[in-house]
């Protein structure tokens, strides 16, 4: 069983989604250390509040620069003998520190069918676009802006009358099948 840390900036669904999955027994091949943040008051805390998961929350601004904030988290994944990194929303592009210490060990998962609409907003990317089909990718992560390895996609349909919001549900929904599955696979 892997040491595995989940990292999220925002809602953390995914993150709640990932819990309850290994929960159900449905991930026996990790074993869920704790919620990493880089704000305190982003509602995945309370996610992890309730599922009741371990928070570390480390704000880069208390941090003098970003190699000392990631040398801090690395510190503190070392304790945890955490082996695996999965990034959940997490809103922060990895730097050498952290990437050096987890090499080829990181997992990210990004709203569009890369290599299309990499960054931020790639939902309102994919809604203005006209194209006729969006979907979600988990790659692994290297030092660029979602360019790392792609390991699996699954796509939905963008509808004529969709709105943005119920896009973004559409999106969610396959995400929540595909991040367990690819971490299942992928993560021993
Ligand atoms: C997801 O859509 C994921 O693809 C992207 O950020 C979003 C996080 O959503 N990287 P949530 O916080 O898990 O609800």
């Amino acid at each position: 069983m892997a040491k595995v840390a989940i990292f999220a900036s925002g809602s953390g669904s995914n993150f709640e989604n990932i819990v309850l999955c290994a929960d159900k027994g449905e991930l026996n091949n990790i074993e869920i250390t704790s919620l990493y943040t880089d704000h305190h008051d982003a509602y995945c805390v309370k996610r992890a509040e309730q599922l009741k998961v371990a928070v570390n929350i480390n704000e880069p601004k208390d941090f003098e620069s970003k190699a000392a904030y990631e040398q801090h988290v690395i510190k503190l994944l070392q304790r945890e003998e955490v082996e695996w990194i999965i990034l959940a929303g997490y809103m922060r592009l990895i730097g050498p520190d952290l990437l050096e210490a987890y090499e080829g060990k990181i997992l990210n998962i990004h709203p569009s069918l890369l290599p299309k609409y990499k960054g931020k907003d790639a939902i309102g990317q994919a809604f203005n676009s006209g194209d006729k089909i969006t979907g979600s990718t988990v790659h692994y992560v290297d030092s660029g802006m979602d360019t790392g390895e792609i390991i699996d996609q699954r796509q939905c349909d963008i509808k004529s009358d969709d709105t943005k919001e119920e896009l973004e549900e559409r999106v969610k929904q396959l995400e929540y099948e595909l991040y367990p599955s690819v971490i299942a696979k992928v993560i021993k």
